[in-house]
């Protein structure tokens, strides 16, 4: 017998039976669970689409309604764009369509808040339509039943996935779509679950790929993690008479406007980078390596502490337009650093560092040093 055939076959007899939406076909109450449902497990939407059916019985009463009397029969749901789109849906409805549910999946489609597959499940419950689903659930059966590699939320894979689920269909010119599409969700909601699929009770375990080659764990393929690029740079922690260097971030980019160390290229020299200021070193340590993620790339941080004994005065970096200031420790809570510079240098104030005036009662943190071959002794 054919995939599709079995799964409807198996809804028939083991599938969910009885739900609030089950009843006499109606557009507008499928589509009502349908988007409901979309985010949320059946046992929560039920008492939300019993109150909300009694208060807009129908598609005009919801058109007719305003948004804020509508919020208030979705709050505790959540993905609170669902309701507005379903409140604009409602009056597209009424407005274009004449008030009746537009009769084909492909119309569906048009209208705010419904994508394919939700299209697809409203036009076969609704009309009996041969339009087939797709949703995250029928994926993960689609990627164990026909062995499809390939993270199913990447544009190429969906696309044979979605060829998959047309010709399953297609194959089946008799196939009870009510049955099939419930089936299809029954079946991956109950049976073919992510963790631990109950394959003993599966209607298509005996022409299922990841099963005859015991890879039900491995598909669907995982999303493939996204690489995103390194940069590297150097930070100078510039000390002199228990204050550090700051200097003011460019308004764009990132951290702009902010205060932050003064940076150098991460293969540079510290000691020549603090000279490039102005300030001639009098000590220097190499500080743990820290991180930072940014959307688009991982910053990788090396920090330098520098001792200063007779800082140069400060315009040699004002002279380039970089704001430069000596910030004290006591000033560190009403500056705006970003995040983890700030950190950074909570740990140090707190540690006390040589040549810094140490916390009371507290000695320098030997943890925050990483010894450094070369420059790693006292200069
Ligand atoms: N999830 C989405 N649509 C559903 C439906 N019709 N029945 C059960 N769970 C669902």
């Amino acid at each position: 017998m054919d995939f599709a055939t079995r799964i409807a076959a198996w809804q028939a007899l083991h599938g969910r039976h009885g739900l609030p939406w089950q009843g006499p076909a109606d557009p507008y109450r499928t589509w009502l669970s349908e988007i409901m449902l979309q985010q949320t497990q059946v046992s929560t939407v039920i008492p939300y689409y019993q109150r909300f059916l009694e208060r807009f019985p129908d598609v005009a009463a919801l058109a007719a309604a305003s948004q804020e009397e509508v919020m208030p029969y979705w709050a505790g749901l959540g993905y609170y764009a669902r309701a507005r789109n379903l409140h604009r849906c409602a009056q597209q409805v009424v407005s274009d369509w004449g008030g009746r549910f537009p009769a084909t999946a492909e119309q569906i489609a048009t209208l705010p808040g419904i994508g394919r597959s939700t299209a697809a499940a409203i036009a076969a419950f609704s009309y009996g339509e041969r339009s087939p689903i797709l949703d995250g659930n029928v994926k993960r059966v689609f990627a164990r039943h026909f062995g499809v590699e390939g993270d199913p939320t990447r544009r190429e894979v969906e696309q044979r996935m979605w060829a998959l689920a047309d010709a399953q269909v297609a194959a089946a010119p008799q196939l009870d779509m009510r049955a099939y599409t419930q089936g299809l969700m029954d079946l991956g909601a109950t049976v073919c679950t992510r963790g631990k699929p109950a394959c003993e009770r599966c209607p298509v375990a005996d022409t299922c790929v990841a099963r005859r080659e015991g890879r039900q764990q491995e598909l669907p393929s995982p999303k493939a993690r996204k690489t995103v690029p390194q940069r590297q740079t150097g930070m100078l922690v510039l000390q002199h008479a228990g204050s550090v260097l700051l200097q003011q971030r460019p308004q764009s980019g990132i951290w702009g406007g902010l205060w932050s160390l003064p940076e150098f290229a991460a293969e540079g020299d510290p000691l020549d980078a603090a000279r490039l200021l102005g300030h001639e070193p009098a000590a220097h340590y190499r500080l743990a390596d820290f991180s930072h993620t940014f959307t688009h790339y991982k910053l990788n941080i090396s920090p330098w502490y520098v001792h200063v004994q007779a800082p140069a005065a400060l315009r040699d970096a004002a002279a380039e337009g970089v704001a430069t200031r000596w910030m004290a420790a006591a000033e560190l809570p009403s500056t705006a650093l970003p995040a983890p510079v700030k950190k950074l240098l909570e740990g140090l104030f707190e540690a006390g560092l040589p040549g810094m005036p140490a916390a009371d009662g507290l000695q320098a943190s030997p943890s925050l040093f990483a010894p450094f071959p070369r420059h790693g002794a006292r200069t």
